[in-house]
């Protein structure tokens, strides 16, 4: 027996500064399906991830939710898990680059690079916020345009002619924090020399050697690693320090100095790994041993999944920092590209309107959308479109249809005729079979090579194969037949074999499922290997029990229907849809909904609604539970009053809501919620880039408005 391949596997570190959206959890999909496929296949894995903690964004959202940046970050990460559990994302463990593995590596790899020489100080003029008494980071300095003339733009570059600049060349230059006027003024910065010869040859040889990154990848790398025409490099020294305020991790002996945030946070992917062997051994010291030990021994494979918005940093400063600070460098580094929704781009802060607990909330199954993302990656860095009909097609048509009905078609008489034994299988159905055993090698191979969506087709061609087999010996029809028991037996029981190896080929994709199946076939866990293993003649399985159900297109209807406040608590127009072919633009740059007829809008009874009582509620930090008066009476003249639930409690304390006049959607269909029934929902406003510009407010009429009247 080899001794099985060790792995340290990682997916990119999220900000914490907000909820995961749906390409979040797509990077998590991608990177389980191949894990999930190296443990089948017996190799060790530790795979891991953490909260990217640090930063001046993060610290100034912190303030402006009146928390310490620890508080806020760690109320992010209190909200990770329902979101992991339920996509079925095998983390061995999450950790944080705030704690205090991380800040002990990342101040040891600067040491390491002092001491080759590589760490420069330079003074450079930056812009301050004098009233702030902070330094700006290029987004929070904005001005109008040097080129154009356009207000308001970045400090980086410009949103309406796409000029690229220094913050110092903007003209009228302000601070978005305070307003003021920034002033230069000059810090002294630390710098990773990159542009040393050893680093640049490093990376040349890096880079270019086979394995480590995608072709498309080194492809881009090449235009900042080789001098262009005039022998200028792109890749210069890479500014790794900032200065206080800033919540980060102290550069040793350099008081009021940080790492910046992008210098720790890949070095997070080694203290949660550290972090994961202080757990396993119990005990902090004996992990430090163990964590070195595992990082010394050649045998360990280490490779980061990642989005091609980060390349640059995974490819040319992780190598560096982890080269010349004597440690192992990455064995690969695998990109994906973006996945659009409707064709609508993700935005950082808000995602789309696919809100990935909406989405589990609905009772959509996680395995859906598994098998759905997984028909579509490949390992190039390419995006990919989750397309709604597409999706319903891809689980009802292949997944249900012609996975699941093989079981279904075939169990219930191995159950009611056979008594759940499995009987021997004739000529034709071994070579069925033989057909898709050989097929393991092949599609093993395709999910090491994280070629998913050619391994799902593979295996669908399989099914395929089945079908025609079931068909043509129509077990339904030599049910009915006498003296055909012992070929239906053989006719189910090549079915119910050849559901077993097409269920090994899916499991790394559909693990919930695999477990299910595991259990109906009385069947140890199912690896790739137990596919020349199948099971004997005589062997009893279970009851079938129902397996999968197809999508209804009322859920995904319901899943992109425009958000309700009441249950996107904290975030009232989170999901709206996104027209992609809007002109007209918001403060955010978030384009209008599509053009509605008078008649459309008819159909949207909003009224004037007095809040009678307001209370908080209890299990949840979003909700206020509202009851309101709309002017209604029931037949015995009673006023009727209603309950609704409001996610406006991050803005509003109940008191100040009691008495006031609001508005609300009355002719919304009750929903249950996990409080209570909600019979309609309250308008609030907020802003499309919460991250930048939180705040809900709700809406309030002019005085003289009465509760029950018509807004029309
Ligand atoms: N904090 C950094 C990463 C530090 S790694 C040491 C960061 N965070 S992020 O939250 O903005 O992004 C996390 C990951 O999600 C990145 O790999 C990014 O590429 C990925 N995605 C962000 N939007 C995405 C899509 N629309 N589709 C797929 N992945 C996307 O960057
Ligand atoms: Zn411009």
């Amino acid at each position: 027996m080899p001794r099985p391949r060790q792995l340290f596997v990682t997916t990119a570190l999220p900000y914490a500064n907000g909820n995961f959206h749906i390409g979040h959890i797509m990077e998590y999909i991608q990177a389980d399906i191949w894990v999930r496929f190296q443990r089948m296949h017996g190799s060790q894995v530790h795979f891991v991830c953490a909260d990217d903690a640090h930063g001046a964004p993060i610290m100034i959202a912190a303030q402006k939710a009146g928390k310490t940046p620890q508080q806020f970050v760690a109320d992010i990460a209190a909200g990770r898990k329902p979101y992991l559990d339920g996509f079925l994302i095998s983390f061995d463990n999450w950790h944080s680059t705030d704690a205090p593995e991380n800040h002990h590596l990342a101040q040891d790899i600067y040491r390491c690079l002092k001491k080759e020489g590589l760490i420069k100080t330079r003074v450079i003029a930056q812009f301050f916020d004098p009233e702030k008494n902070m330094f700006l980071p290029d987004r929070f300095i904005k001005g109008e345009c040097p080129k154009c003339g356009s207000k308001d733009q970045y400090g980086d570059n410009c949103e309406n002619c796409g000029a690229v600049y220094s913050p110092t060349e903007l003209k009228n230059p302000y601070s978005a924090l305070s307003g003021a006027t920034p002033v230069l003024r000059d810090s002294e910065h630390h710098f990773f020399a990159l542009s040393d010869p050893r680093c640049v040859e490093f990376l040349d040889a890096w880079t270019s050697e086979y394995g480590h990154l995608q072709s498309e990848v080194y492809n881009k790398i090449k235009e900042w690693l080789n001098p262009n025409d005039s022998g200028h490099r792109e890749l210069g020294d890479w500014d790794i320090s900032r200065d206080a305020p800033y919540f980060g991790i102290e550069i040793p002996d350099a008081p009021g100095k940080y790492f910046y945030v992008w210098l720790d946070a890949p070095i997070g992917y080694l203290a949660s790994l550290q972090n994961r062997f202080a757990k396993l051994a119990g005990d902090a010291r004996q992990g430090e041993a163990d964590f070195k030990a595992f990082l010394a021994d050649p045998a360990t494979e280490q490779y980061h999944f990642i989005g091609k918005d980060i390349i640059t940093f995974h490819t040319l400063f992780w190598p560096a920092l982890l080269h010349f600070s004597g440690r192992k460098t990455p064995n690969a580094v695998f990109v994906h590209g973006f996945l659009t929704v409707n064709a609508e781009k993700m935005s950082k802060s808000r995602g789309t309107g696919l809100d990935p607990l909406k989405y589990l909330s609905l009772g959509m199954n996680p395995e859906w959308l598994r098998y759905y993302l997984a028909t579509k990656l490949t390992p190039r860095n390419e995006d990919i479109e989750f397309n709604p009909e597409d999706f319903m097609t891809r689980v009802n048509a292949d997944l249900v249809g012609k996975y699941i009905n093989i079981a279904s078609r075939a169990a219930g008489f191995i159950s009611k005729r056979f008594a759940g034994k499995l009987g021997a299988i004739s000529p034709d159905g071994s070579g069925l079979l033989d057909t898709l055993r050989e097929s393991q090698e092949p599609i093993a191979q395709m999910y090491e090579a994280r070629e998913f969506s050619k391994a799902l087709r593979e295996t669908m061609l399989l099914a395929d194969k089945v079908n025609v087999y079931v068909d043509a010996n129509k077990p339904w029809e030599l049910a009915k037949k006498p003296g055909m028991e012992e070929r239906l037996h053989d006719v189910c029981t090549v079915c119910i074999e050849a559901f077993r190896l097409l269920t090994i080929y899916l499991k790394p994709v559909l693990p919930a499922l695999a477990l299910k199946v595991e259990a109906f076939l009385n069947s140890p866990p199912l690896t790739f290997a137990l596919a020349d293993a199948a099971l004997p003649a005589g062997h009893t399985i279970g009851d079938y029990k129902h397996l999968v159900s197809r999508v209804d297109a009322g859920q995904l209807e319901a899943l992109f229907a425009a958000a309700d406040p009441v249950e996107h608590a904290g975030s009232a127009t989170k999901n709206i849809s996104i027209a992609a072919t809007g002109v007209a633009r918001t403060p955010a740059n978030e384009a209008l909904a599509p053009t509605i007829g008078i008649d459309d809008f008819a159909k949207i009874d909003l009224r004037i609604a007095k809040i009678v009582q307001c209370e908080a509620v209890s299990g949840s930090n979003k909700l206020l539970r509202l009851t309101l008066d709309v002017g209604e009476t029931d037949d015995a003249g009673q006023s009727r009053l209603r309950n609704v639930f409001s996610g406006i409690a991050s803005a509003y304390q109940p008191e100040q809501l009691v008495g006031q006049l609001t508005v609300m959607v009355a002719n919304l269909a009750p929903r249950k919620m996990k409080f209570g029934i909600s019979e309609g929902m309250v308008l609030a406003a907020s802003h499309a880039d919460e991250a930048k510009h939180p705040g809900i407010y709700i809406l309030n009429p002019w005085p003289g408005a009465t509760p029950g009247m018509r807004i029309h």
